[in-house]
C-alpha cells in the first residue's frame, strides 16, 4: 500500500460525468432554481426532528436541568462553525453528492472513505433514534406501554421496528413523499413548535427555572468508568452529573438535534446564486432551528420540574401534566407526522451513500445494483432497514444519539481541516463560497468539534473507534484494491 495511494482523487469531471448513470438523479445538468428559502425550507425540513422532541427531556433530566437551554446554543454555534467550512467544499465542487464525493475530488480516497463510513454512522443510526423517537410520541397519543414504546424500562421497541420496516419498504419501492406533502410536514413543525412556544408560555413557572444550572452532583459511574464523559475519564476528575459539565455533556449529546444541516450545503450545484444564496440558507436554517429549539427548551422545563419531564414525548407529556390534555394530543400526532419524514428521508439518504460508494468500486458492487423496476438501490437499503430495525428495537436512544453525534462532529473535524489544508496545496480551485476568516473559521471549528467529542462517554469513543477500525479494514482489505479511481491510476502509470 502506498500513501499516495491513500490520497488518490476522484476527477471532478468523472463526478459529472458518473451523474448520467445515476438512476435517481435523471438529468444531468441540475436546474440551478433554489432560492435562499428554498434551502431554508428544505433544512428545516430534515434538522427538526428527535433531537428537540425527544432528548430535550431526556438529556434535561439527565444531565442540564433548564440550562439545556445553554448546551442547544453551544451546539448551534458548533453547528455554525461547522457549516461555514462545509459550505465551501461543498460549492466547490460543481455537482450534488454528499462530503464524501467532496472530499474524493479534493482531499483524496482515504479520507473520503472515512466520511463515507461516518455517514453510514450517521443516517442508519441516526433513523434508529428517529424511530425511536417516534414509537415514544405514538406511545404517548395512544396511551401504549414505555415498556415496548417508550424508553423506560425499555426491553424491545417494538414501535420502532415497526416503523422502521414499514418506512423502509416504502424507500424500497421508490415512493417518495411528494414536494407538497415535504413542504406541509415543515409546516407543521414549526407550527408545532411555535404553539408550543405561545401556549406554553402561558404555563411556565419561575421556580421551575430555578436554579438554572443545577449543581454538579456525583454520577452514578465511578472515577474511570467507561460511562464517564471522555475529559473526565482522562483528567480523573469524578464523574458527575448536572453542573456547567453536566451543559457540555447535553450539548454533544443534543448535537444531534443539528444534524442533516450539512445536506443543504449539498444542494451548492441548483441554488441560484450559490456565493449568497448558500451562507444565507445554512445560516437561516441553523438561526430558526436555534431559536425554534431555545424557545421550546425554556417553555418544556419552565412548565414542569425538569425531574418531571418524560423520557418518551417530553414536548407533549407537560401539555398533560398542566391539563392540557387536548394540546398534548395535537402534539404529539403533529410530532409523530414530523418525525416519519425524517426517518424516510434517513433511509433513502442510505440506499444513495451505499450506491456511490459501490459505484466508486470501494464497497462490492452487488450495493449499486438498481432494482429493475423499483429503481431504487434495494439491497443497499434492505440491509439498512434490517440494522435500524435492529438497534432501533434494542439500543436506548441516547446510545445511538451519541453515536450519531460522534460520528458527525468527526466528519465536520475532517471537513474543516481539509478546507483550510486545501487553500494551501490548491489556491486556485474554484470557490463559488469562501469560508470567512481561514484559518481562524476552520481552526475554530476544529477545536470546538473536539470539545463536544471529549464530552461523550468513553464508552462511545471505544464504540466509534471500533466502527472506524472495521472501517478502515474494509478499506484495506476490499476498497483500496477494487477503487475504479485506483484501477485509472494505475493504467495511466502504465501507459507513462
Ligand atoms: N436533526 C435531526 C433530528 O433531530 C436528525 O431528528
Amino acid at each position: 500500500m502506498k500513501f499516495s495511494d491513500l490520497t488518490r482523487t476522484k476527477h471532478v469531471d468523472d463526478v459529472i460525468h458518473q451523474n448520467d448513470e445515476d438512476p435517481e438523479e435523471g438529468e444531468t445538468h441540475l436546474k440551478q432554481n433554489l432560492s435562499a428559502r428554498d434551502l431554508i425550507g428544505f433544512g428545516i425540513g430534515i434538522v427538526i426532528g428527535t433531537g428537540i422532541f425527544t432528548l430535550t427531556g431526556l438529556q434535561a433530566k439527565e444531565n442540564a436541568g433548564p440550562a439545556v437551554v445553554i448546551s442547544f446554543l453551544i451546539a448551534g454555534f458548533v453547528s455554525l462553525l461547522a457549516a461555514l467550512c462545509y459550505a465551501e467544499l461543498a460549492a466547490a465542487v460543481p455537482t450534488a453528492g454528499s462530503s464524501y464525493t467532496y472530499a474524493y475530488t479534493t482531499i483524496g480516497e482515504i479520507f473520503a472513505w472515512i466520511i463515507a463510513w461516518d455517514l453510514i454512522l450517521e443516517f442508519a443510526l441516526g433513523a434508529a433514534v428517529v424511530a425511536r423517537g417516534w414509537s415514544g410520541y405514538v406511545a404517548g397519543v395512544f396511551d401504549l406501554p414505555q415498556k415496548w414504546f417508550g424508553e423506560e424500562g425499555s426491553v424491545i421497541n417494538i414501535g420502532a421496528i415497526a416503523i422502521t420496516l414499514v418506512l423502509g419498504w416504502v424507500a424500497m419501492r421508490g415512493i417518495r413523499e411528494s414536494k407538497w406533502v415535504t413542504n406541509g410536514l415543515v409546516v407543521i413543525k414549526v407550527v408545532v413548535c411555535l404553539f408550543v412556544i405561545a401556549v406554553g408560555a402561558f404555563y411556565v413557572k419561575g421556580e421551575n427555572l430555578n436554579p438554572f444550572i443545577p449543581p454538579a452532583k456525583p454520577g452514578d459511574s465511578d472515577s474511570g468508568s467507561l460511562t464517564a464523559p471522555l475529559w473526565q475519564f482522562v483528567t480523573g476528575i469524578e464523574p458527575s452529573t448536572f453542573g456547567i459539565a453536566g451543559v457540555f455533556v447535553a450539548a454533544a449529546v443534543v448535537f444531534f438535534a443539528y444534524s442533516g444541516f450539512e445536506a443543504v450545503a449539498n444542494l451548492g450545484e441548483e441554488t441560484k446564486k450559490p456565493a449568497r444564496d448558500m451562507p444565507m440558507g445554512l445560516l437561516g436554517t441553523l438561526g430558526i432551528c436555534t431559536l425554534l429549539y431555545v424557545g421550546v427548551c425554556l417553555v418544556l422545563t419552565g412548565m414542569v420540574a425538569y425531574q418531571d419531564l418524560s423520557e418518551g414525548d417530553a414536548v407533549a407529556d407537560v401539555f398533560d401534566q398542566v391539563g392540557l390534555n387536548w394540546a398534548g394530543i395535537l402534539v404529539g400526532i403533529a410530532a409523530v407526522a414530523g418525525l416519519t419524514s425524517v426517518i424516510l428521508v434517513d433511509l433513502v439518504a442510505m440506499g444513495r451513500i451505499g450506491f456511490a460508494i459501490a459505484r466508486d468500486g470501494l464497497l462490492p458492487p452487488i450495493f449499486s445494483r438498481i432494482h429493475p423496476t423499483w429503481g431504487t438501490p434495494v439491497l443497499m437499503t434492505g440491509l439498512t432497514v434490517a440494522a435500524v430495525a435492529t438497534l432501533g428495537g434494542l439500543v436506548p436512544i441516547s446510545v445511538l444519539a451519541e453515536m450519531v453525534s460522534i460520528g458527525t462532529l468527526f466528519a465536520f473535524v475532517v471537513v474543516s481541516v481539509a478546507v483550510a489544508v486545501l487553500r494551501r496545496t490548491s489556491p486556485d480551485m474554484k470557490r463559488p463560497f469562501r469560508t470567512p476568516l481561514v484559518p481562524l473559521v476552520p481552526i475554530a471549528s476544529v477545536v470546538c468539534c473536539l470539545g463536544l467529542m471529549a464530552s461523550l462517554a468513553v464508552e462511545t469513543w471505544l464504540r466509534f473507534l471500533v466502527w472506524l477500525a472495521l472501517g478502515l479494514l474494509v478499506y484495506a482489505f476490499y476498497g483500496y484494491r477494487h477503487s475504479k479511481v485506483g484501477k485509472r491510476v494505475e493504467a495511466t502509470e502504465e501507459v507513462a
